[in-house]
């Protein structure tokens, strides 16, 4: 296997803690690499006025493939008054460094799954036809649209007189004419045909590949004609080309319910990104929540993985870290198989899912105790101890 050169990032908070973990468990699993450290998140903020620095974004051009822990991010005047002295009043303005990456490197596809590791006493259960107690298996990846629509950022409160002006060519706008323009907040929901048909595309393979039956759409269509109904339609052309694979449709609305109430019946689910963000977040909770929610984001010649979860940062300084390393483990999992080393992706996830139904080993969240200090003596593992178990099963 020739040495891969991955850039990882381990960012701010637990982000140092657990992607130091993710390296540990791809190194003994016998993952050759160069790891390219690069500089992301909140010292870079207020030291360079830049949390995503040139050098990082020039690193990831070079070789693709990053690992990337989380980043805080604080609202923008909290920001500016951290930034060092000399760097205030230059009218530097804080961003999402992750956000940043997805839209320069268009990584327009994201993608979550949420599959159950039996054992987990995080899975969700219900209550079954007999009185009992049911634990069904959910099995749900979902790709999200990670670039356009709600999220696109093009939006204004007091929108300017072209935009005001153009809204009013349309009949629907006569309700809102008569409100005064500062009142008036417009956030923009654009999609577009390219991209709908990526994700849809990038679904459909996926299903195919591990032998999903369906494919579901989950958008809003029968309300939000434009956008959805764009999205349905380039599902419905995609589907053509895999008659082996329905294609459902769903509401997002009724989805939320649906997943409470009957998850296991849903397999590959496609959404824009506000609609992919909540549903995405709905299913995690059915699998274990943020301890589990590995996330891989793709765009057509980079692709970077990471932990859906933040920088925690009341945890970030407690020394053992209680943190599960888990999602971040998995994202790296899923980074193993975008670049083709399948087997080693399967055996790490199996080590994962060992460790999980022994059940021996298990951190503060898996055993649902408040986070702290206290949670070792209540029996949590330690981030590196839940590491160490999940080397010992390699
Ligand atoms: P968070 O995900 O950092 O933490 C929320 C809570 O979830 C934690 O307090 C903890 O109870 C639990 N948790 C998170 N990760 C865990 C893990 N690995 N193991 C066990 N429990 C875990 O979200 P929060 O508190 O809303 O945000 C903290 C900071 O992180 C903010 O600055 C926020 O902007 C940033 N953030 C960054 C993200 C990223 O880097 N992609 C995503 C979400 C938030
Ligand atoms: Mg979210």
């Amino acid at each position: 296997m020739a040495r891969r050169n991955v850039v990882v990032m381990p960012g701010d908070g637990i982000g140092q803690v657990v992607l130091p973990e993710a390296l540990r468990v791809l190194e003994v699993a016998g993952f050759e690499a160069n790891w390219i450290p690069a500089d992301i998140g909140w010292e870079f903020w207020i030291h360079e006025g830049n949390p995503l620095p040139q050098r990082t974004i020039d690193l990831i051009s070079e070789h693709k493939v990053a690992l990337f822990g989380a980043i805080t991010s604080k609202p923008k005047d909290a920001a500016a008054k951290e930034l060092l002295p000399e760097l205030r009043d230059r009218g530097l303005v804080y961003y999402s460094p992750i956000v940043g990456l997805r839209q320069r490197f268009d990584l327009d596809v994201s993608i979550r799954p949420c599959i159950t590791f039996p054992g987990n006493p995080l899975n969700f259960i219900r209550r079954a036809a007999d009185g009992g107690v049911d634990e069904p298996g959910v099995k749900s990846v979902i790709f999200r649209q990670n670039t356009e629509g709600l999220y696109g950022g093009v939006e204004w409160t007091d929108p300017p007189d072209q935009v005001w002006r153009a809204l009013d060519t349309h009949p629907r706008f006569a309700s809102f004419r008569d409100v005064p323009r500062e009142d008036l907040a417009v956030s923009t929901r654009i999609f577009t045909r390219g991209k709908c048909r990526r994700i849809c595309e990038e679904a459909f393979a996926y299903a195919a590949r591990h032998g999903y039956s369906s494919v579901t759409i989950c958008e809003k269509p029968n309300v939000i004609r434009e956008t959805s109904g764009m999205m349905l339609d380039e599902g419905r052309k995609v589907q053509t080309r895999y008659p082996d694979i329905q294609l459902w449709d769903t509401n997002i609305d009724a989805q939320m319910m649906w997943l409470t109430k009957n998850p296991e019946d849903y397999g590959v689910i496609v959404a824009g990104n506000m609609f992919g963000d909540i549903i995405s977040d709905g299913f995690a909770g059915l699998v274990g929540g943020l301890g589990f929610a590995a996330s891989a984001n793709i765009g057509a010649e980079v692709g970077v993985f990471e932990p859906t979860h933040g920088s925690a940062p009341k945890y970030a300084d407690l020394d053992p870290s209680i943190v599960n390393p888990i999602a971040m483990v998995l994202s790296a999992v899923m980074m193993l198989d975008w670049i083709g080393e399948t087997d080693l992706a399967g055996r790490v996830r199996d080590a994962v899912a060992a460790v999980v139904a022994d059940g021996s080993v298990r951190c503060y969240d898996m055993l649902k105790l408040r986070g702290g200090p206290d949670a070792i003596a209540q029996g949590a593992a330690t981030t590196s101890q839940m590491t160490d178990a999940i080397i010992a099963k390699l």
